[in-house]
C-alpha cells in the first residue's frame, strides 16, 4: 500500500473503530460482532507496524477500552486495569510460550489457566475490610465510580470478616449476568410486551450503569473475581494462584474451573476440554485466560503497551457473526410445511462459511422481529444448524421488509393454511411436486423402507417423467426405465431394483413411519405397531380409540384419521400392499391384557408398604412399562410412596401425574386397558 493510501486507510479505520468502541462501551449496543471489531483493530495495528510513522498516541490500538460516560463520579485506577493479547490458535499459544521463556533465560513455570468470562471489568476497593469503592474499567487508567450498584450483587462482599485482609485491597473481576436468568429476564420482558434484551454481556454492563441503584439490584448480576489489583499493609501470597485462593478464603467468588498448568500440553487439554463443553456453563465464556503464575516473573515480563507480555487471551473460535439478510426462500417439507429459510451475505464463523440460517417458522420470524435486509446475529453452536438470533435494530435503514408467508404454495401454486395454534403454514396440496419428492426422499431412508440408491436427483428425475406419481409406484419402477431414464450402469440399476424389492419385508413399524403421516415418529409408529398388528386395523380405528394408546394424544389421533380419509393415501396404501409389502406385523398375537403399562414410563421415590422397590420395578417391567430413575417429561407417572425425596418437587415442577401408593395398586389390579394418566394423590 502506497503511503497515501495507507494514511486514508488508517484514518478510516480509525474513525471506524471509534464510532464502534463508543456503540460497544457507552451506548452498550454493539452493531458488529466481536471478532469483525478484532479484525478491525488488527488491520490497523498491522498498517501502523508498516508505518511507524502513522502511528499516534490517540489511535484506538493504544487506548484501553472506553472513556467514562458523564453520568456517574470518575475514578482514576491507580494500577491500569489492562487488556489482553489474543492468540486464535496453538501456534499462537506457542510463539506467546516462547517468547515468555525466551525472556525469562528458559527458567520454568506454571501458568493458571482460566476461562474468560463474557461480561465487564470491575475494580473493587476494600479499606480496613470494608468495601469503599467498585469502579468499572473505562478506558483502563480512568473509570467509573459505579460502587452503589456493586453493592447490589449479592457475591460481592461488602465486608471482609477473615482477619487476615490488608489494610488496603484492590479486586478485580468480571460482572455477568447468568445464561438461565437473562432468559427468564427476557421470558418476563415479552411476557409484559416489551423488546428482548439481545445479549447477557450488553444487558450487565447497561444494568451496572444504572443511575438508581435499585433498578440494578432488579437485575441478575454476578461476579467472579479473577485477579489481585494491589494489596497494601497485610501479607499476600507471591504467586496469582495462591492469591486466587486467598481471595476465596476472603468471601470473594472466584471461578471453581481455574486451573494450575504446568506445560503447555496441560494448557491445549484445558483447551480442549471447555471449547466442547463451554455451552453446560450458566455464563458466556469466550476463550481462557491464561497468566504466568510466579509474581515476580509477571514484574519481569511488564507490558507491551496495553498488554501485558505474561497473560494472554486463547479465544475460543467465534461462534456468531453479524452479516446481511438478503432473502427469505422458501422450502417445502414432506408433509406439506413450508419452511423458511435466510439466504446470507456469505460470513466466516468458525472456519466455516455460512450463507444459510434456519429460520424455524413465520411466528419465530416475527417475535424476532427478522425483517429481509437486516443486519442479523448468526449463531453457530457445535454442529448444530446456524440460526439466527435475532437483528441489530441500530444498523436499520428503513429499507428493511417485513417478511410473510406467501397465500399460495411456490412450487404447485395451491392455496397455503396455517392450522390455529400452530406455528407451521402448510401447502394444501397433497400432490404438491416439491412436497412429494421430499415425502419420497423420507420414504427411500434409513429408518424407512431403507432403500438404498435412490437418491434425490434420480427422485427427481422419476417424478418428471412422471415414472413416480405417489409412494406406491416405487414398486413398478423396472430395471430397463431406470437405465433408460439415467443412463445407469445395469448394475447400479440392478442393485436400486434389489434393495426396492427387499425392502417390502421392513419391519412393520418402519413401513408405518415410511408413509409420512404428520407427527408419527419411529416411537409412535413402534407403539402403534405393537398395539394394533397391522396397517389395515390402524386405517379403521377411530380417534377415540387412538387416545386410548399411552402417549398417544389428540394431535396423533388426529393426524392419522386424517391421513386414512383421503382417497389418494388409501390408494397408496392398496398399491403397497399389491407389491407384497408387509403390512402386518409377524407377532400378531400380541396380548393387550399383558402389557397394560407399554409405553409408559414410571419413576418411583419414597417406600412402598406393600411391595419392595425391586418388587415395584419388577411388576411394572412385567406389564409393559419401564422405569427411571429420574423425572422427566417422558415420565408418565412418578409413584410416590413414604418419605419422598426431590422427585416430588421435580414432578410438580414438570407437572408429571403422581400416584401414592394406593392408587398405584389400584391401577395394578384394575388393569385397565389403557390407563390414561391422570393426578391422583
Ligand atoms: S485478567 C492483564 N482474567 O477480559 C489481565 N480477564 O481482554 C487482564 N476477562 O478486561 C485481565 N475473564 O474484562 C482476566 N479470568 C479472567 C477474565 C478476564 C474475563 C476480561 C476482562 C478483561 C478482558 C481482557
Amino acid at each position: 500500500m502506497s503511503d497515501p493510501e495507507a494514511t486514508k486507510r488508517i484514518r478510516d479505520l480509525r474513525d471506524e473503530i471509534n464510532h464502534h468502541t463508543h456503540l460497544y462501551h457507552v451506548l452498550d449496543s454493539p452493531i458488529i460482532s466481536d471478532s469483525q471489531y478484532d479484525s478491525l483493530i488488527r488491520e490497523l495495528r498491522d498498517l501502523e507496524e508498516a508505518h511507524p510513522e502513522l502511528l499516534t498516541a490517540d489511535s484506538p490500538t493504544q487506548l484501553v477500552g472506553a472513556v467514562a460516560t458523564e453520568s456517574f463520579a470518575g475514578v482514576d485506577h491507580p494500577i491500569p486495569l489492562l487488556s489482553l493479547a489474543n492468540a486464535f490458535d496453538e501456534e499462537g499459544m506457542k510463539i506467546w510460550h516462547r517468547r515468555a521463556q525466551n525472556l525469562l533465560d528458559d527458567a520454568s513455570f506454571d501458568m493458571v489457566s482460566e476461562l474468560k468470562i463474557d461480561g465487564l471489568a470491575v475494580a473493587l476497593t476494600y479499606e480496613e475490610g470494608k468495601l469503599v469503592r467498585g469502579a468499572t474499567r473505562g478506558n483502563g487508567y480512568h473509570g467509573e465510580d459505579v460502587t452503589q450498584n456493586l453493592r447490589t450483587i449479592k457475591s460481592i462482599p461488602h465486608i471482609i470478616t477473615d482477619p487476615g485482609y490488608p489494610k488496603l485491597l484492590e479486586v478485580r473481576g468480571e460482572v455477568y449476568i447468568p445464561k438461565s436468568s437473562f432468559q427468564l429476564l427476557n421470558e418476563e420482558r415479552t411476557h409484559q410486551g416489551e423488546a428482548p434484551y439481545a445479549n447477557p454481556r450488553n444487558t450487565a454492563a447497561g444494568s451496572l450503569r444504572q443511575l438508581d441503584p435499585s433498578v440494578t439490584a432488579l437485575r441478575p448480576l454476578d461476579i467472579f473475581i479473577y485477579s489481585l489489583g494491589y494489596a497494601e499493609g497485610g501479607a499476600m501470597p507471591d504467586n496469582h494462584w495462591d492469591t486466587l485462593q486467598q481471595l476465596q478464603i476472603f468471601g470473594f467468588k472466584v471461578n471453581p474451573n481455574n486451573v494450575l498448568c504446568t506445560s503447555l500440553a496441560d494448557l491445549m487439554n484445558y483447551f480442549s476440554l471447555w471449547s466442547e463443553k463451554k455451552e453446560e456453563l450458566d455464563y458466556g465464556v469466550d476463550g481462557l485466560v491464561v497468566k504466568i503464575n510466579p509474581f515476580s516473573f509477571q514484574q519481569h515480563l511488564g507490558s507491551v503497551g496495553r498488554e501485558p507480555r505474561w497473560a494472554i487471551a486463547y479465544k475460543f473460535p467465534a461462534t456468531q457473526e453479524i452479516t446481511k439478510l438478503k432473502r427469505i426462500g422458501l422450502s417445502i417439507g414432506r408433509t406439506g410445511t413450508i419452511n423458511p429459510y435466510a439466504e446470507l451475505e456469505p460470513v466466516n464463523i468458525g472456519g466455516a462459511t455460512i450463507k444459510m440460517a434456519s429460520l424455524h417458522n413465520e411466528e419465530d420470524i416475527r417475535r424476532k422481529d427478522i425483517r429481509v435486509g437486516d443486519w442479523v446475529i448468526v449463531e453457530r453452536a457445535g454442529e448444530v444448524i446456524t440460526h439466527i438470533i435475532g437483528p441489530v435494530t441500530a444498523r436499520r435503514t428503513g429499507e428493511e421488509q417485513v417478511f410473510t408467508i406467501p397465500s399460495n404454495c411456490p412450487v404447485c401454486n395451491s392455496e397455503v393454511v396455517r392450522a390455529e395454534g400452530e406455528a407451521l403454514s402448510y401447502c394444501t396440496n397433497t400432490v404438491c411436486p416439491a412436497q412429494f419428492a421430499r415425502l419420497l426422499m423420507h420414504f427411500v431412508s434409513r429408518d424407512c423402507m431403507d432403500i438404498d440408491g435412490l437418491g434425490e436427483k434420480l427422485a427427481m428425475i422419476l417424478i418428471d417423467a412422471g415414472l413416480v406419481n405417489d409412494l406406491g409406484d416405487v414398486y413398478t419402477i423396472t430395471n430397463n426405465q431406470l437405465i433408460n431414464l439415467e443412463r445407469m450402469a445395469e448394475k447400479s440399476a440392478g442393485n436400486i431394483i434389489e434393495s426396492i424389492q427387499r425392502s417390502k419385508g421392513r419391519p412393520l413399524h418402519n413401513i408405518l413411519m415410511a408413509l409420512g403421516i404428520r407427527h408419527v415418529g419411529l416411537e409412535t409408529a413402534e407403539l402403534l405397531t405393537n398395539r394394533l398388528g397391522s396397517i389395515d386395523r390402524l386405517a379403521e380405528t377411530t380417534e377415540d380409540e387412538l387416545r386410548t394408546i399411552p402417549n398417544v394424544g389428540p394431535k396423533i389421533s388426529q393426524s392419522i384419521v386424517a391421513y386414512f380419509r383421503q382417497q389418494a393415501n388409501r390408494k397408496v396404501i392398496s398399491k403397497l400392499k399389491a407389491a407384497g409389502v408387509r403390512m402386518e406385523t409377524i407377532n400378531t398375537n400380541f396380548s393387550e391384557k399383558d402389557e397394560v403399562f407399554s409405553g409408559l414410563q414410571f419413576v418411583i421415590t419414597g417406600r412402598l408398604s406393600s411391595m419392595s422397590r425391586s418388587q415395584t420395578e419388577a411388576k411394572i417391567k412385567e406389564l409393559g412399562g419401564s422405569v427411571s430413575s429420574s423425572v422427566s417429561k417422558k415420565t408418565s407417572y412418578l409413584v410416590v410412596g413414604e418419605d419422598a425425596g426431590s422427585k416430588l418437587n421435580e414432578a410438580e415442577r414438570l407437572e408429571t401425574p403422581t400416584l401414592n401408593e394406593v392408587a398405584f395398586l389400584r391401577l395394578l389390579e384394575e388393569r385397565p386397558a389403557n390407563p390414561a394418566p391422570k393426578h391422583v394423590r
